[in-house]
């Protein structure tokens, strides 16, 4: 999983390459690496590590003539992270330059063969036989030499390549894999989506399967890979510079936390009008499969979007009356029940470019169910196999851990499963009613969630950093919710941090609670209160710290509890969106307070393209 970008033009590649990968780093950044041609040869640089330490050594080496270029920023999947690993890769003659993003599946195959008959290899990626395939192929033609080895390559991926045979021409492939165009004036651009593209123009062309894109000084050609024109419709882009720079804010994890009253009230704007929930999308979807249709629904996602699925099923569990089941979508591929038209699969993915969801979409496709996607992205590859797309409208989501994305998420899964009801027999107007007069006030509720937990969970953090455990409990609904709250600080804080049903710790967990062992206690269901407290009892008893989140008035935990948050009460149903602030807030100041870079974590990288 990678970020790649292309430019040729009138301006210097080496500045406008760099700032395009800086915009997609959070696609990967353990290496990067730039070709540059000048008209007559074609240059490379590399470094380990990020963007900023690829354009620190520019400033030594410049670059600065070339108008034509490629680049890429690696998250790496085969090959360890190192300079030699990192892109533009070469073959041995230096003639073809390529940046790559995803995952050659048969590259064991292709190399062996490219081993046997001599050629040598310099690094330990899958990409490298594709500039020696380019180069054992070459045919003159670059168009030609490409048309020629792509059939050879398996696998879902995104490539863009530079040849000194033609160092006036680039070329972009797009194979399950996004890459985008970039109409500018006189200049053109290839990305692997549009943060990179913001600056520079609003008119783009995502590249579809079996096309290709050629960049020259004249003109943009785009054809099928067996030579047919394509007249590309060209998409406006909808997002603003504005929306992806950082401002004020120390990093985008924390400007996304607090930017979610404004995210919500976008996802919610139009889709609750005179208290009725409209979803015109869904609305078409369903006037051509009708509900009727349907025997089961699967929803499935990955990380976070895997939580706000199993959130999404509970809400559908109330107000619907037939089975909803919930999966993570790496496992769904390879092991789920019977498929057919009488199952609807909604994926949840945020970037709409996780393979683990699109494969499984294909999936769900193959075996004739009919799908939904619930994304921030409308034009990625998860959407493009959809039978509908319900756009998010979070905005760019910039921090490689989701935090806006899952609020928005939970918000589209709530309005779905209203619009669901709607089609059977409501559980009760009344109940209806008041979960939409929730939902709607969610911008406000969140508002005010921020402010009254954000300096108690900083010194909560200042408190916690020398320690290494930390365990989240709950039921029902913010037992999901402690799922969640344990990945984020996994993720951005490198805590070992487990959630537990709350019932469950004394089954087992309960070994590990010794003195002052931290433990999150999650009780914001008013039904489930009384057992939250007998088992936080269990854990005081242990000496465990206990820190309470329940909702503002109700004093159940006040004498059970270390200390305790507050947070405003809402419908039980979507209090996992009001209660995720203090956990995404938590996470947020350990990272931070631990010295982290919590929107770059190690090892990570948003939006995964390989399975
Ligand atoms: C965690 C996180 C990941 C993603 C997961 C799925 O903070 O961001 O767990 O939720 O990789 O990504 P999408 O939603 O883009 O399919």
């Amino acid at each position: 999983m990678s970020g790649i970008v292309g430019y040729i033009g009138n301006r210097s590649a080496q500045e406008i390459l760099i700032h395009c990968l800086t915009n997609l780093e959070y696609r990967g950044y353990d290496s990067a690496g730039l070709a540059i041609s000048n008209g007559d040869h074609i240059e490379v640089r590399k470094e380990k590590g990020r963007i900023q330490d690829l354009e620190a050594s520019l400033q030594l080496d410049t670059m600065q003539n070339g108008t034509l270029g490629i680049g890429h920023t690696r998250w790496a999947s085969h090959g360890n992270p190192s300079a030699e690993n990192s892109h533009p890769l070469t073959d041995e003659h230096e003639q073809f330059f390529v940046v790559h993003n995803g995952i050659i599946e048969n590259y064991h195959v292709l190399k062996k063969e490219l081993l046997s008959e001599g050629y040598s290899f310099k690094t330990d990626t899958d990409s490298e036989v594709i500039p020696h395939l380019l180069s054992k192929y070459n045919t003159g033609n670059f168009v030609e030499t490409v048309r020629m080895v792509l059939p050879m390559l398996k696998g879902s991926f995104a490539l863009v390549m530079m040849s000194a045979l033609h160092p006036d021409m680039i070329i972009g492939i797009s194979q399950e894999n996004p890459l985008i165009v970039g109409f500018g004036e006189s200049q053109a651009y290839l990305s692997s989506d549009i943060s990179a593209l913001l600056s520079y123009t609003k008119e783009t062309y995502p590249i579809k399967n079996n096309e290709m894109a050629i960049l020259t000084r004249d003109d943009i050609f785009i054809e099928t890979v067996d030579g047919k024109q394509v007249h590309p419709d060209k998409v406006a882009i909808e997002w603003d510079e504005e929306e992806i720079l950082l401002n004020d804010y120390d990093h985008f994890m924390l400007k996304e936390i607090l930017e979610q009253p404004s995210s919500l009230k976008s996802t919610l704007n139009n889709r609750i009008k005179n208290k009725q929930v409209y979803l015109p999308e869904a609305e078409l979807f369903f006037r051509e499969h009708p509900y009727q249709q349907f025997r089961k629904i699967d929803i499935i996602g990955n990380g976070t979007s895997y939580h706000s699925g199993i959130i999404g099923k509970s809400i559908m569990d109330k107000l619907l009356s037939f089975p909803v089941e919930v999966s993570l979508s790496s496992e769904f591929t390879y092991e789920h029940g019977k498929l057919s038209e009488q199952h609807l699969v909604i994926v949840v993915s945020q970037s709409g470019e996780t393979a683990d969801s699109l494969t499984a979409i294909k999936e769900a496709k193959a075996n004739g169910a009919k799908t939904i996607a619930i994304t921030n992205n409308k034009r990625s590859n998860i959407a493009r196999q959809a039978d509908c797309i319900i756009p998010m409208n979070a905005g760019p989501e910039q921090a490689v851990a989701a935090t806006k994305a899952y609020t928005s998420q939970i918000t589209v899964l709530s309005l779905l499963a209203i619009h669901l009801c709607k089609k059977t027999e409501e559980p009760s107007p009344n109940f209806i009613k008041e979960l939409i007069e929730a939902v709607q006030t969610l911008p406000e509720i969140v508002k005010q969630t921020l402010v009254m937990t954000e300096d108690a969970i900083d010194s909560f953090a200042q408190v916690t950093n020398d320690q290494t455990n930390l365990f989240l409990i709950g039921r029902g609904l913010d037992y999901v919710l402690a799922l969640e709250g344990a990945l984020k600080l996994q993720e951005v804080a490198y805590l070992h941090a487990n959630a537990y049903a709350a019932g469950e710790v004394k089954h087992g967990t309960m070994a590990l609670i010794t003195p002052g062992v931290p433990v999150i206690a999650l009780a914001t269901q008013p039904h489930l209160k009384d057992k939250m407290v007998s088992n936080i009892r269990e854990l005081k008893t242990r000496d465990g710290y206990v820190v309470g989140i329940t909702n503002v008035g109700d004093d159940a935990l006040t004498d059970v509890v270390d200390e305790i948050m507050y947070i405003p009460e809402t419908h039980p149903l979507i209090m996992p969106i009001v209660a995720a602030i203090p956990l995404q807030l938590l996470a947020y100041y350990s990272g931070t307070v631990r010295g982290y870079n919590v929107d770059r974590p190690r090892n990570l990288a948003k939006s995964l393209t390989v399975e």
